[in-house]
């Protein structure tokens, strides 16, 4: 590939199925790409980088340009689909697909370490001290086994049915993992319980026993809940979702607010609740292909 004079690159969004906060102190968690993501473009352009264009609204945007682009000679424009804020990992697909973006301008491909190791950057300007959970799951796609500081571990997960519904509020992540870090070592049987329930699930990820997720979704919201992270807008939702026959919900992320996941193998009923209620809600459909096998 030569230089170009525009390039465009999309990342994929995430969702973290089992194991937020527990994740924290050294547990497993899973996370997987969504079909929902950012996409950044660019274009030479006489003077400074500057944003021309952008569907969201974020004065850290400037510092994030700044952490990975030139300081001078690109235009860049940025949309997404993704809900901002909701623990959905718009920043994290921000960062690699600016990575991405960047390289192809230059004429090449990034590869995962490169969008790894620069978009940890841009993440930092969202949320200062990140695991690296959401940035390494939008690079890599599909389904990974996470866990702090070891090489994250793609997973293989059958087309599993959710409906996301966003209670409109953005929980405030660091706020709420030092809520969990005070409330310690009260919850610590929650978080070692959380830990042990993400290796529990994934063979029915592997064979898609939606029984079992949503079973296992159910399990993993209560402990999120005794552990202090759950809300009343949270708790509505997942109810609003299992009475409309979703087989388990529970917060994905943080909590505080952010979205809600519900197993729903016909996501209909489910998205019209949530409609009749005035609540945004989107199905997706989370899969991988991949084998069980360390990156390296
Ligand atoms: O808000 P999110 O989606 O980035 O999720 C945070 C997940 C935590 O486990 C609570 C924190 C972390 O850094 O892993």
């Amino acid at each position: 590939m030569s230089p170009r004079a525009v390039a465009e690159a999309h990342a994929p969004g995430k969702l973290i199925l089992f194991g937020e906060h527990a994740v924290v102190y050294g547990h497993p968690a899973v996370a997987a790409a969504v079909d929902r993501g950012t996409t950044a473009r660019l274009e030479r352009i006489a003077g400074p980088t500057r944003l021309l264009a952008a569907d969201v609204d974020d004065a850290r945007l400037g510092d994030a340009l700044a952490a990975v682009l030139p300081a001078e000679g690109l235009g860049v424009r940025l949309r997404t689909d993704l809900p901002v804020g909701r623990g959905m990992g718009s920043s994290a697909a921000l960062a690699v697909a600016l990575v991405r973006a960047l390289a192809a301008l230059e004429g090449r491909t990034a590869d995962l370490e490169e969008c790894v190791t620069r978009g940890f950057a841009v993440e930092r300007v969202f949320h200062g001290t990140p695991s690296g959970l959401d940035h390494t799951v939008s690079a890599l796609g599909g389904a990974v086994r996470y866990v702090k500081g070891q090489p994250p571990q793609p997973i293989a997960v059958a087309p599993l049915p959710l409906v996301v519904l966003d209670t409109g509020i953005a929980g405030d992540t660091g706020e709420l993992v030092a809520g969990v870090r005070a409330r310690r070592p009260a919850v610590d049987v929650e978080l070692d319980a959380i830990g042990d329930l993400v290796d529990a699930m994934l063979p029915a990820l592997a064979r898609g026993d939606l029984q079992t997720i949503g079973a296992g979704m159910r399990d993993n919201q209560d402990r999120l809940a005794r552990i202090g992270v759950s809300c009343p807008a949270v708790e509505s939702l997942v109810t609003l979702a299992e009475d409309a026959g979703a087989l388990g919900a529970k917060l994905a992320g943080a909590g505080g607010g952010g979205v809600v996941i519900a197993v729903a193998p016909d996501p209909a009923p489910v998205l019209a609740a949530a409609r009749a209620r005035g609540v945004e809600a989107f199905a997706v459909v989370v899969r991988s292909d991949r084998a069980t096998e360390p990156v390296g």
